[in-house]
């Protein structure tokens, strides 16, 4: 379904992502990891189309999309659940939700909202709150509802636990086996190497912008040493991030 053939993102002198392959297959779990300043983020972005890479090539269901807007890859159905979650705190849940739907013209999205609201009792109850009320975990359920609302076949997600409590990380990786049962493929950018690699099919190891490792999640899972190695022995927390330039 997705194909990332050796994609350079560079910022400046930066060179963030260095001639990546990966490849998600249809309605696969696959998982990213890495340490901080690996170049998780910015292949994500670049897959989304927010960052233009320096070279290399995407492509989704046999389509390039290399030069391809946001937009169009949402279209295409591709969405990405941004680090940090990025929803609009100045707006009602409601209202957030709607966002993830500016790009439909079809009459169902209040369909879709209802079913959103189904699979998230909390955001129903709260339809008309200020996304800034809500808890961190509610927050992230909130972002990757507004992808739902999209109809994506594929979910990309940069460190959707990182910051939330045990119990929502663990609803967390409930909902990404759900969604993954009706059919959407997961492309997970994750510190919790644990979680990730139990509930991905295979996984990628990025090093300073390098994919150095490329396995079955099963066999990353006990490959412990090279894992430490790569993922600076802080698989299990989840680590604040750096400061970064805007
Ligand atoms: N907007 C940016 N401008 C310049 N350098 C950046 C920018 N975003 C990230 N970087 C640099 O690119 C590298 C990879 O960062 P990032 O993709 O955020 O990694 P990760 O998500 O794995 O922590 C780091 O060295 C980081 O400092
Ligand atoms: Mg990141």
């Amino acid at each position: 379904m997705l194909e990332v053939e050796n994609l350079d993102v560079t910022y400046g002198r930066t060179r963030a992502v260095k001639s990546v392959s990966l490849t998600v297959g249809e309605g696969e779990i696959v998982t990213v990891l890495g340490a901080n300043g690996a170049g998780k983020t910015s292949l994500l972005r670049a897959l989304q189309g927010a960052v233009r890479p320096s070279g290399g090539r995407i492509r989704f269901n046999g389509r390039d999309l290399t030069a391809q807007s946001p937009a169009a890859r949402v279209r295409d159905g591709m969405v990405l659940v941004p680090e940090g979650r990025q929803i609009f705190v100045s707006m009602t849940v409601e209202e957030n939700l709607l966002m993830g739907a500016y790009l439909r013209k079809d009459a169902s999205v209040d369909r879709d909202i209802a079913s959103i609201y189904e699979r998230f009792p909390n955001l129903a109850e709260r339809r008309y709150a200020s996304a800034s009320s809500l808890s961190g975990g509610e927050q992230q359920m909130l972002a990757i509802g507004r992808a739902l609302v999209s109809r994506p076949r594929l979910i990309m997600l940069d460190e959707p636990s990182l910051g939330l409590s045990p119990l929502f990380v663990e609803r967390l990786f409930t909902l990404l086996g759900d969604l993954n049962k009706d059919g959407i493929g997961i492309l997970l950018v994750e510190q919790n190497t644990t979680m990730a690699l139990d509930i991905a099919a295979r996984g990628y190891v990025l090093e300073l912008g390098t994919n150095v490792l490329e396995d079955t999640a099963e066999a990353l899972a006990s490959n412990t040493a090279l894992t430490e190695a790569y993922l600076g022995g802080h698989g299990e927390t989840a680590t604040e991030e750096p400061a970064r330039l805007a």
